[in-house]
């Protein structure tokens, strides 16, 4: 079985330039047919509106019969889609799609199956010079980490980290006979946040990951952990588990002007 992997394609941002939508999902799914992957799966951050996120997936579908799996990445909870969800109420629009499997792991056959859960960031990754309470103002350098003004969760978020972890064990638990893929948006291995000291990120990495999914690589066999989020595209292995993030990220971060490349060189596929 071959199983695509990618993530934070960002398909709105690029409205005035020559870069539209359709070459997103055309790209995308000429590399799943010359591929031949049976499962896509996409961690998070495909756009800033749940519906235009959702209607991707279904195109994407449609053009390809690829089977998709996604987890709802913080953009995707933006909400710029003009109707009035609450953060809450985009999670629950997820979780009712065929996409987001939270709460029922999906058996890849062969003994392998996945797990998708957002994560979210706690802190953590952050340099110690900062005290909680410093970070979770969210604001450094006259900069605002954005998610402050358009995500509410109605918790801090160490708290949230903490309810999705909870939530990922159930789904772990559920499947602790089994080789696990898991998939996250944001990071569960330090190796991916931004190298510190630095004078933005000793700051900026505290949004970045979470190390409340530590425990569950000692406790389950997480074969595979797919991440994204940061933008960098890297892979780490260690103690049996292959991290890897696919972020194909914002065009002034990729190396060339050419979406085939970037999506070809973004795009990992592992084999079960
Ligand atoms: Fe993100």
């Amino acid at each position: 079985m071959k199983i695509g992997v990618i993530s934070d394609l960002h398909i709105d941002r690029y409205n005035s330039e020559t870069l539209k939508q359709k070459d997103f999902s055309l790209t995308l799914a000429n590399e799943v047919s010359r591929e031949a992957l049976d499962i896509l799966l996409i961690a998070g951050d495909i756009s800033n509106d749940h519906v235009r996120s959702y209607r991707f997936m279904q195109e994407l579908e449609q053009m390809t019969g690829v089977t998709i799996y996604f987890v709802p990445g913080n953009h995707d909870f933006w909400n710029f889609s003009g109707d009035a969800k609450s953060t809450r109420e985009i999670y629950e629009f997820f979780k009712e799609t065929k996409y987001f499997k939270e709460g029922s792991p999906i058996d890849l056959g062969n003994g392998w199956a996945l797990v998708m859960n957002p994560a979210w960031y706690d802190y953590t990754y952050a340099s110690d010079r900062f005290s909680l309470e410093r970070l979770s103002e969210r604001e450094y350098y006259g900069g605002t980490w954005q998610d402050k003004v358009k995500i509410n969760w109605g918790m801090t978020d160490p708290e949230v980290s903490r309810e999705m972890a909870e939530r990922a064990e159930a789904d772990l638990e559920a499947v602790r006979d089994k080789k696990i893929i898991l998939m996250t948006h944001v990071a569960t291995h330090k190796a991916f946040r931004v190298p510190m000291p630095n004078r933005l990120f000793d700051y900026y990495n505290a949004f970045i990951g979470t190390s409340d999914f530590d425990r569950f690589y000692e406790e389950y066999d997480i074969r595979y952990s797919i991440m994204g989020h940061i933008h960098f595209r890297h892979q780490v292995e260690e103690n049996g588990t292959d991290y890897i993030c696919a972020c194909l990220g914002y065009k002034r971060e990729w190396r060339t002007k050419d979406i085939v490349h970037e999506m070809r060189d973004a795009l990992q596929v592992i084999e079960i």
